[in-house]
């Protein structure tokens, strides 16, 4: 009997091992998941800087080519987290991923500078969360097979119906992100199975501020500048989620 025990003790020892190493595969993920979406928020903080620029009536070609883009992005990239986005320490993948996050920028860029410099035209529609939307879809096509990133948001407020929260975005986003107890800001991550492959999945809050609410604040209904009832949010309300898949 003391010798089953010992058994079980051991086996339950030599269970335990394999999962350290899993907990440091996952802090590798969750600096993953942090970067993509770093250089996604840059990329929007960028199409955001020149959103004046972008839907000015009186100037026709607006200099801003995928290349100059991404020279901004960079820059922002740089300002918000210190490093260059395609600095020396990157491992392969990692250099992989945020390259091709890059290139779907400055594709996404290019493929909108008709759109971009039409003269006489105001308000574009080429706005952050659809530049957001057509860079993470462009990125898909390039590296969908190791790496994923989407907007979404809680069912109520989704505008696009291809940023629709599947069955675990929504479980994360009304149980951890939308409860009292949840701290603002912080992100869920975890190790599902999904159609039978182990994935890794993150998922990290985002919340209006003052500028998102000429679109999504009060007064709900009323139709905003993109043609879209507003939401009636607040600033600081959750209004949406980045959302990174990684397969093993
Ligand atoms: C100029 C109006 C405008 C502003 C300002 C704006 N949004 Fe949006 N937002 C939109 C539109 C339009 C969409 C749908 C984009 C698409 O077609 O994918 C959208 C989509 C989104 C989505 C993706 C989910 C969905 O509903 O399709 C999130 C999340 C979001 N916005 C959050 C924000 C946040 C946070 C801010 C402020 C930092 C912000 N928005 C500022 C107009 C705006």
């Amino acid at each position: 009997m003391t010798r089953m025990l010992l058994w079980i003790a051991f086996g339950l020892a030599i269970q335990a091992a394999p999962g350290g190493a899993f907990a440091q595969e996952t802090d590798v993920q969750i600096d993953e998941g942090n970067r993509l979406a770093a250089i996604l928020r840059a990329g929007r903080t960028v199409v955001s800087s020149n959103q004046d620029l972008i839907n000015d009536p009186g100037i026709g070609d607006k200099g801003l080519s995928g290349d100059a883009f991404l020279e901004q992005v960079t820059a922002a990239y740089v300002a918000a987290n210190g490093v260059e986005p395609l600095g020396p320490d990157l491992t392969a993948e990692e250099r992989q991923l945020t390259q091709a996050q890059l290139d779907a920028m400055a594709e996404i860029v290019d493929e909108n500078q008709q759109l971009i410099n039409t003269p006489d035209l105001g308000f574009k529609g080429f706005i952050p969360a659809v530049f957001a939307r057509l860079v993470n879809e462009r990125f898909g096509e390039k590296v969908g097979d190791i790496a994923r990133v989407k907007v979404t948001a809680p069912p109520d407020l989704v505008r696009n119906r291809k940023a629709r929260p599947d069955p675990w975005e929504a479980s994360v986003i009304s149980e951890k992100f939308l409860s009292p107890e949840w701290t603002g800001g912080q992100a869920w991550s975890e190790q599902v199975t999904q159609d039978g492959r182990a994935v890794f999945r993150m998922l990290i809050p985002e919340y209006y501020s003052a500028s998102c609410l000429t679109c999504h604040g009060e007064p709900k209904g009323e139709v905003d500048v993109t043609g879209f009832p507003k939401e009636g949010g607040h600033e600081g309300d959750l209004g949406g989620a980045i959302s990174i898949t990684l397969y093993e």
